[in-house]
C-alpha cells in the first residue's frame, strides 16, 4: 500500500513540528484526562480554563472572571459536544475554519493554470465558504496529546474531498498559560499544491451574556491599532480586488482609537457595510506592521483589543497573521441558544442580533483569486513548501477600576 506511506511519513514530520515547539506539553501526556460527561475536553491555567471538542477542533467554554471575581463564559458553543453534529444551522461556533476559511468567489481558483471548482454552499451555490458544505468544522478530529494544559487535536483531509487538490495533514495545539489562551495551527500539503487558510471562528460576549443592562454586545470596545485599510466586497461579501481606506473617524475606523461596535450604528455609511441589507461589520480587516521595521509577532503590540466596560473582561490578541475579520453578529435573530453556564433567567435563553462579536485572526481573504495582492506563497502550499503555521495568544485583563 504505497499510497498510505506518504501520509504517514507526513504525520510523523508534523507530529515533529508540533511537538518542537510543544515538547513540554506533548511529553506530558495523560491517560487519565478526556473527555467529562459532555463530551468535552478541559485544559487551565492560572486566570483561564476552556473546554474543547473533537468537533471542528472547537472550543466550546471559555471561563475568566470578571472585574468583581464573577466568573463568565465568554464565548458561544453548546452544553453537549453532541448537539455541534446535529444541529442544523452549524453557524461555526468556536471551530477551526478549514482547508480554507472564508468565501471562495465563484467557488473556483488557479493553480498553475489548472483551474479547479469546489463545492459551493453559500448565497445559491454562488462562493464556497469555509472550506465548503463538509469543510474541516464539520467533521471530528482526533485527540492526539491531552494534557492539564495543552490539547492537540489533528486532521487528514484527503485528496480531492470539497474538490480541493491534494492531502492535507494538520495538527491544532491549544496551550492555556496565565490568563492567556495560545494556539498553533499547522498543515501540510502531503501530495499537490493546494490552497491552505486556517483561522479561528470564535463568538465572543464578554458578558457571557449576563449584562443585565443589555443583551448585545454593541457596548464592547474594539481597537485594532494597525488597521487603517480593509478589502472590499461586493453584496455577499466576495473581495472585489479593491483594498479600501478606513478614513479615521469613519465608521470603520477602529485604528486611531478604541471605539464602541455600536458606537456608528446610526450612521448611513453603516447599512450595507457587512453586504447586502446588513448593518454593522463583517470586514476583513488588513494588519500592516512592516512600517515600523522588523517586528516579533509576540511582542510587537496586539493586532486587537477587546473590551467590555460592563464586565472589566479585556482581550488582548498577538498574531503572526496579517489580516483580522470581525462580524458583529447582525445576522443574529433570537434563534440560537446561548449556554447554561450564560445569560439570565429573566431574559430569552438566546442570542439576540448584535449579541456577539466573531473575530478571526488570518491572511487576506480569498488572496488566491487576487494573484495582484501578490501573497501566493502565504496560500498555495505544496509538499516542497515549508508548512502553513498560523499562531496566536489572547492575553487576558480585568479592568480594576470599572463597576
Ligand atoms: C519533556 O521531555 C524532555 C526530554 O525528555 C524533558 O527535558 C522535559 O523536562 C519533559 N517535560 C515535561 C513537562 O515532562
Ligand atoms: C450529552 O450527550 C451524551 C450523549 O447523547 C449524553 O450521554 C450525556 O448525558 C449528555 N450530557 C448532558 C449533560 O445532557
Ligand atoms: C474564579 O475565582 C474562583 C474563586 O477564587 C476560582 O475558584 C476560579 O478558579 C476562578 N476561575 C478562573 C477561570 O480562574
Ligand atoms: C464561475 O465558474 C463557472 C465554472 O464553474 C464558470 O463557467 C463561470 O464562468 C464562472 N463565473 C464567473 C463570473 O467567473
Ligand atoms: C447566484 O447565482 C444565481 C445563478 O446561478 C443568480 O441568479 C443569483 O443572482 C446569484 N446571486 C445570489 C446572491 O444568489
Ligand atoms: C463526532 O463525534 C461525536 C461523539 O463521538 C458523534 O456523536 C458525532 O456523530 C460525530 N460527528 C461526526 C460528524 O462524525
Ligand atoms: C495527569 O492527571 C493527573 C490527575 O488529574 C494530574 O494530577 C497530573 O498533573 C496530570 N499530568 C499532566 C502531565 O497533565
Ligand atoms: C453603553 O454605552 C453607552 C455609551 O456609549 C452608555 O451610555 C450605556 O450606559 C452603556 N450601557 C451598558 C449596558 O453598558
Ligand atoms: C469594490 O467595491 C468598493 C465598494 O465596496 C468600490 O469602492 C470599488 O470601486 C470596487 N472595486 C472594483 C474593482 O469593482
Ligand atoms: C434587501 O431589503 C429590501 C427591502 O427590505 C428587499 O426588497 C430586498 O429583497 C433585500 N435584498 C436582499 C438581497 O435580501
Ligand atoms: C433566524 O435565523 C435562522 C438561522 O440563520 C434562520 O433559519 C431563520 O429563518 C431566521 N428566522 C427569522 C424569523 O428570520
Ligand atoms: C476601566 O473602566 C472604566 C469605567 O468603565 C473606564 O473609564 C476606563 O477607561 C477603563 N480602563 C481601561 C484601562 O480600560
Amino acid at each position: 500500500m504505497l499510497s498510505f506511506k506518504l501520509p504517514f511519513a507526513a504525520a510523523l514530520l508534523a507530529t515533529a513540528v508540533v511537538a518542537q515547539s510543544y515538547n513540554a506539553h506533548t511529553n506530558g501526556t495523560n491517560s487519565t484526562l478526556g473527555p467529562d460527561t459532555d463530551g468535552k475536553y478541559e485544559i487551565s491555567a492560572e486566570g483561564i480554563r476552556g473546554l474543547f471538542i473533537p468537533y471542528g477542533a472547537s472550543i466550546t467554554n471559555l471561563f475568566i472572571n470578571d472585574t468583581n471575581g464573577i466568573e463568565r463564559d465568554i464565548v458561544l458553543g453548546f452544553d453537549n459536544a453532541s448537539h455541534y453534529s446535529v444541529d442544523p444551522f452549524h453557524p461555526h461556533l468556536g471551530g477551526v475554519p478549514g482547508r480554507y476559511a472564508n468565501r471562495i468567489k465563484n467557488s473556483t481558483f488557479v493553480i498553475d493554470g489548472v483551474e479547479y471548482h469546489v463545492e459551493p454552499n453559500e448565497n445559491n451555490n454562488n462562493d464556497t465558504l469555509h472550506g465548503g458544505p463538509d469543510g474541516w468544522d464539520w467533521r471530528n478530529f482526533t485527540v492526539v496529546a491531552h494534557t492539564k494544559d495543552s490539547i492537540t487535536f489533528s486532521i487528514v483531509d484527503p485528496d480531492g474531498k470539497e474538490g480541493f487538490p491534494g492531502e492535507v495533514v494538520s495538527y491544532i495545539t491549544y496551550t492555556m498559560t496565565p490568563n492567556t489562551w495560545h494556539f498553533k495551527m499547522v498543515a501540510l500539503a502531503t501530495t499537490k499544491k493546494t490552497p491552505i487558510m486556517l483561522s479561528s471562528h470564535v463568538y465572543w460576549n464578554l458578558d457571557g451574556f449576563q449584562n443585565d443592562e443589555t443583551p448585545t454586545a454593541l457596548n464592547h470596545t474594539l481597537y485594532m491599532p494597525y488597521s487603517g485599510q480593509r478589502i472590499a466586497t461586493d453584496g455577499i461579501l466576495i473581495p472585489n480586488g479593491t483594498i479600501l481606506p478606513n478614513l479615521q473617524y469613519s465608521v470603520n475606523d477602529f485604528w486611531s482609537g478604541p471605539k464602541q461596535i455600536g458606537a456608528n450604528f446610526s450612521a448611513p455609511e453603516i447599512e450595507g457595510n457587512c453586504g447586502t441589507n446588513c448593518t454593522g461589520y463583517d470586514t476583513c480587516y488588513l494588519v500592516n506592521r512592516a512600517q515600523k521595521g522588523p517586528y516579533d509577532w509576540r511582542t510587537s503590540g496586539p493586532v486587537a483589543v477587546l473590551a467590555s466596560p460592563w464586565s472589566g473582561i479585556q482581550v488582548d490578541i498577538f498574531t503572526d497573521q496579517d489580516a483580522f475579520q470581525v462580524y458583529s453578529c447582525g445576522g443574529q435573530n433570537g434563534t440560537l441558544p446561548i449556554k447554561s453556564t450564560q445569560g439570565l433567567d429573566s431574559r430569552p435563553r438566546v442570542v439576540e442580533q448584535y449579541g456577539c462579536v466573531v473575530m478571526e485572526v488570518e491572511d487576506w481573504i480569498d488572496a488566491i483569486n487576487h494573484p495582484e495582492w501578490q501573497r501566493e506563497n502565504r496560500h498555495i502550499f505544496g509538499p516542497e513548501d515549508e508548512p502553513y503555521v498560523l499562531e496566536a495568544a489572547y492575553v487576558f485583563s480585568v479592568n480594576k477600576t470599572s463597576s
